[in-house]
């Protein structure tokens, strides 16, 4: 919080030397060491230098101008080449503990992003497969980093760009031909077409011909064979139906689902300037251009025509820029296809386009249980939703054995369900793999989501009914050290906000909401909050009030609810 008190000190400072000396100078702000010579100190050397006057002039100078400007300041003191000042707490923390008060769920509000188009592709599950923890985590990830953006005044759009193109349907057709019925698979889509696709694999592996008719099949689908074209379109709405459950439950939503298929007659207009640009080299039937020494060329086009993922995502991305005008586009994507975007970065930028930098594979880990990745691939497929619902049934038999009255148990536990596994997830820096437990993630306690918001809960009963008057305080009791640490963290949640913005990740809201947690039960330890004093207890209420906001604010970035009781 003494950052904006710095920042202040130095534009008011600069701007005082600009008018008086027509001189840009750079004004250095620290904040000392040694506590017992001031929160901040701001050495004078450098002006010396600049205005050629003598030490003592100078810094008697500042000291004065110091003193005429509207800041949270106790007192100023001339140290030799230093002006030391001293901050004054106890008004800045009401000056902060009032602004969030009255801003509330606008509280943390940034323009960093004011005018910025960003679009996100997030979620993107392929069709006729179960959705994977790889999708999941695309999706939270995705959606928190949207939310965050947004509250930093980014324009978003959101694409679910789904796996719904790809010689995986050629098989899928080829297999649903031969051994498919249509009543089955309504009756249960992504278990059946799994079947079928591992069935598929199964006979290719001694019938290699099976290859080839999917490679045709989807060579027809591509030139707009209308019975494949029928057949694909019921297998895609009927696969999106497991999809949309998720995303009803955790309620994410998207502005676009254009996926793959969307793409397939935008494909040729840049394979022609591939072509026209002299980047499109043959290669053994197939169409590639080179990237360079540090990696593998691209595969456009397949010796059988064939388009790929890259020649798609190559298509969607100009299209994007086109269309959304983006500044950035995101790609929540796990770092298994770190390759594929270094591919796409490198395929934009030979083409002539200077946009290449705004394109980000904002990467993840993997998710393990008991240490090993879980598999889509032979059919040993992690029913996510079944894992949401767990984690749901397990929170309501806590709710259920803590608080066994609350009117809607039901709604509450599957909020605190989505709590746990939503922050079990997101409190890891996304780079790296989660080991998920969804036991230990569900608890009220430790570094979970229900703990917060149970700790939104407490407070939310101390505050019920109760009215108080933030301009009616005692400000002094913020400078305990136990007041003063929340109202530091509070007044940290913009630039925490900022910063979650700018790594693209969660997490740093995360951790920061834990801590944040902390500090209150740990006030909450030591106070008694509603107590006789008036300006005593209008303290503690709009202390505890900004906690709330802030809390209640920081659970909606990351997707997760503030809840009343529980
Ligand atoms: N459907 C892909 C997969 O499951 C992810 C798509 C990511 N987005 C993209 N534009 N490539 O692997």
């Amino acid at each position: 919080m003494i950052e904006q008190i710095k920042s202040k000190l130095k534009t008011n400072l600069g701007a005082y030397y600009k008018q008086k000396y027509g001189m840009e100078l750079a004004v250095v702000v620290e904040e000392p060491k040694n506590a017992s010579l001031g929160d901040i100190s701001i050495p004078m050397f450098t002006i010396v230098k600049a205005l050629r006057k003598p030490m003592p002039e100078i810094v008697a100078e500042a000291t004065e101008v110091i003193g005429g400007f509207d800041l949270p300041i106790l007192s100023i003191k001339p140290v030799g080449a230093f002006v030391n000042l001293f901050v004054d707490k106890a008004k800045l923390s009401l000056d902060i503990i009032k602004s969030c008060v009255e801003a509330g769920s606008d509280f943390g509000r940034s323009h960093v992003g004011d005018g910025k188009n960003v679009t996100l592709d997030y979620s993107s599950p392929n069709i006729a497969k179960s959705f994977s923890i790889g999708h999941l985590r695309s999706t939270m990830i995705g959606n928190s980093v949207k939310l965050i953006m947004r509250k930093c005044g980014y324009n978003t759009f959101a694409i679910n760009y789904l796996g719904d193109w790809g010689t995986q349907f050629g098989k899928m057709i080829v297999a649903y031909k031969k051994w498919g019925n249509r009543e089955v698979i309504m009756a249960n889509p992504i278990a059946e077409l799994t079947k079928l696709y591992v069935r598929f694999h199964e006979e290719a592996e001694n019938n290699p011909e099976l290859e080839d008719e999917a490679r045709e099949a989807f060579r027809q689908m591509e030139i707009g064979n209308p019975e494949y074209l029928d057949l694909w379109k019921w297998i895609r709405e009927e696969s999106l139906k497991e999809s949309a459950q998720i995303y009803d439950l955790l309620e994410i939503d998207f502005d676009s689902y254009n996926g793959e298929a969307f793409f397939n007659d935008k494909m040729e207009p840049v394979v022609e300037e591939l072509k026209e640009k002299g980047l499109l080299h043959e290669n053994q039937g197939a169409q590639i251009v080179d990237l360079g020494n540090d990696m593998p060329p691209a595969l456009i086009k397949r010796s059988d025509g064939g388009s790929l993922y890259i020649t798609r995502d190559l298509a969607a991305v100009l299209y994007r820029k086109r269309e959304y005008k983006f500044d950035k586009v995101l790609y929540f994507v796990g770092n298994e296809q770190k390759l594929h975007f270094e591919q796409l970065k490198r395929l934009v930028s030979k083409m002539g386009y200077d946009f290449a930098d705004e394109i980000e594979h904002v990467n993840f880990g993997l998710y393990l249980t008991n240490g090993k990745k879980a598999s889509t691939r032979k059919g040993n497929v992690v029913k996510l939703y079944d894992v949401l619902q767990t984690a749901i049934h397990l929170a309501y038999d806590l709710i259920d054995a803590k608080n066994p009255n609350l009117a809607n148990k039901e709604e509450v536990a599957k909020y605190v369900g989505i709590a746990a596994i939503v922050f079990g997830d997101l409190k890891n820096y996304r780079g790296l793999d989660v080991e998920f437990n969804i036991e230990q993630s569900v608890k009220f306690e430790g570094q979970t989501g229900p703990y917060l918001q149970y700790t939104g809960v407490r407070i939310a009963s101390i505050l019920r009914g109760k009215d108080f008057d933030v301009n009616n305080c005692d400000a002094t009791l913020f400078e305990k050290p136990h007041y003063f640490e929340i109202v530091r963290q509070v007044a940290a949640f913009k630039s925490t906000i900022e910063k979650a913005a700018e790594e693209y990740a969660p997490s740093v809201i995360a951790k920061y909401l834990l801590s944040l947690a902390a500090s209150f039960n740990k006030f909450y330890s030591l106070e008694k909050i509603n107590v006789e004093d008036e300006k005593v207890r209008n303290t503690n209420f709009a202390l505890a009030k900004s906690v709330r906001i802030v809390l209640n604010e920081g659970l909606r970035l990351l997707g997760i609810k503030y809840l009343e009781e529980m």
